[in-house]
């Protein structure tokens, strides 16, 4: 079975592949609006800190067990025990974290139709059809099912085709564009009246939040969230890598990829509200916050683009397009993770477990749906607030303390033959056994006490 496996075609497909996962809503609406909330540039600086000295350890976790174990993450985790007890704990957490990341996607999948529907609005004003664009932005369970089936329907379109044709081929086509886009839109933003006055609270910390307990838990949850950490999607992306590439390396690139885009979204975002302020609209809501939830994805940045006249449906466009291609690419990574499950543990073919597990998945999309105000902040929290720390801190103990120490260096020796001398060997080891589960926990705890 292994050698049927897909495998990345090269370094690159790999990194537009990870960085691809990484790069998502996340990114361009979660991390600029986290840094408005929790008073600007301090935020920013945490964040930086904490990406590198927790997920990226993390990170490597999954890839370097991944890539051992070149499977799933069921059988990934459960290869990796060494005795009964670790094998069916490595298969349960495994199991738990495939049905993390379907929840994930469930509701990723919703907000994703968001940005569709958005997406279509700038079109129905160069039609002048002002119903449908009416229809199209406003909330309805019709509205939603149809625009989140309809993604669902591109992310299995993708999963099925496979690793080179499907996941590769798409990432490596659509990121270059996300940052044509992001860049685009920054240029033009920025030459706007009021965009200084954000860039101001963007980049200048104030020193005195650093510490606050409440921006450290949300910068660790964001990081997490962000390098698509603890459900298996980066294990899985490592399996497919071949051995002939060095996974610190490729690790801190996606690293880097992902926090330098996460930085230049914010570059957009927040100044773009204040330029929306400049023109007249209320930025802030009534206990004096930034607007940070979808209100300022769907109100403010509309009308911002509303008030820039012609070219404001042009800069519509760009922005929900940047939106819908990182909703896409991070998206296949999460539907990746229960199919390659099931193609390797049932032999069901690929395309026929995708339309399986995706139409599974929107069900659950679809209950959402329906019953938006029960479920949709509880699926959240359940996933990203909850659950992935929990299974982060368990990746981290099976790559430290249940995979063998020799097979661990092997990995990594593998494509990085002189890592045993590196800065990176000294210090990973020991920090994935101890610093990251304590820290991790810790931070853990103090969200559940906050
Ligand atoms: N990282 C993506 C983002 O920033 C989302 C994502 C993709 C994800 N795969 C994941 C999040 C797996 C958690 C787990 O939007």
């Amino acid at each position: 079975m292994s050698g049927a496996r897909g495998q990345f075609s090269s370094k690159t497909g790999f990194v537009m592949a990870a960085a691809g996962s990484a790069v998502g809503l996340g990114n361009i609406w979660g991390f600029p609006t986290q840094t408005a909330s929790n008073g600007g540039a301090a935020f920013v600086l945490v964040y930086f800190v904490l990406a590198f000295l927790l997920a990226y350890p993390a990170l490597m976790a999954e890839l370097i067990i991944g890539r051992h174990a070149k499977s799933n993450v069921v059988s990934a985790l459960s290869s990796v025990g060494n005795s009964t007890f670790t094998r069916r704990l490595g298969a349960g957490v495994g199991y738990y974290g495939i049905i993390i990341a379907s929840l994930i996607l469930s509701f990723y999948t919703i907000v994703a139709g968001w940005m569709i529907a958005h997406l279509g609005q700038p079109f129905t004003v160069l039609l002048d059809m002002p119903e449908a664009g009416t229809w199209l932005t406003t909330n309805s369970t019709t509205r939603d099912l149809i625009f989140g089936g309809g993604f669902a329907c591109i992310t299995m379109l993708i999963i099925g085709s496979g690793i080179e044709n499907g996941i590769e081929k798409w990432s490596t086509r659509l990121m270059p564009v996300l940052i044509g886009l992001l860049l685009l839109l920054i240029c033009y933003v920025l030459t706007q009246p009021g965009a200084m006055e954000g860039l101001k609270i963007y980049l200048l910390p104030d020193m005195s939040r650093v510490s606050d307990p409440k921006l450290i838990v949300d910068a660790m949850g964001q990081a997490f969230f962000s390098l698509s950490l603890g459900v298996g999607t980066m294990l899985v992306y490592g399996s497919y890598l071949s051995k002939e590439e060095s996974l610190p390396r490729l690790g801190a690139i996606v690293t880097l990829v992902d926090c330098g885009i996460a930085f230049t979204a914010g570059l957009l975002i927040i100044p773009a509200v204040y330029v929306a302020q400049h023109n007249g609209l209320t930025i802030f809501d009534e206990a004096g916050e930034l607007i940070a939830g979808p209100s300022l994805i769907f109100q403010v940045l509309p009308s911002l683009f509303d008030s820039m006249g012609a070219a404001g449906t042009y800069v519509a466009i760009a922005f929900f397009a940047l939106m819908s291609i990182a909703a896409v690419t991070s998206s296949i990574s999460m539907l990746e993770v229960p199919v390659s499950m099931v193609v390797e543990k049932t032999g069901i073919e690929r395309k026929k477990s995708t339309y399986l597990i995706g139409f599974v998945i929107f069900l659950i999309s679809a209950t959402i749906i329906v019953n938006f105000d029960a479920l949709f902040g509880f699926v959240i929290d359940l996933t990203t607030k909850y659950s992935e720390p929990l299974l982060g801190v368990m990746l981290c103990i099976f790559a430290g303390w249940v995979l063998h120490r020799d097979k661990l260096l092997a990995e990594v020796k593998s494509g990085h033959p002189d890592i045993e001398h590196s800065l990176f060997w000294k210090i990973w080891p020991t920090y994935v056994r101890f610093v990251c589960p304590v820290l991790i926990l810790v931070t853990f705890t103090q969200s559940l006490a906050g």
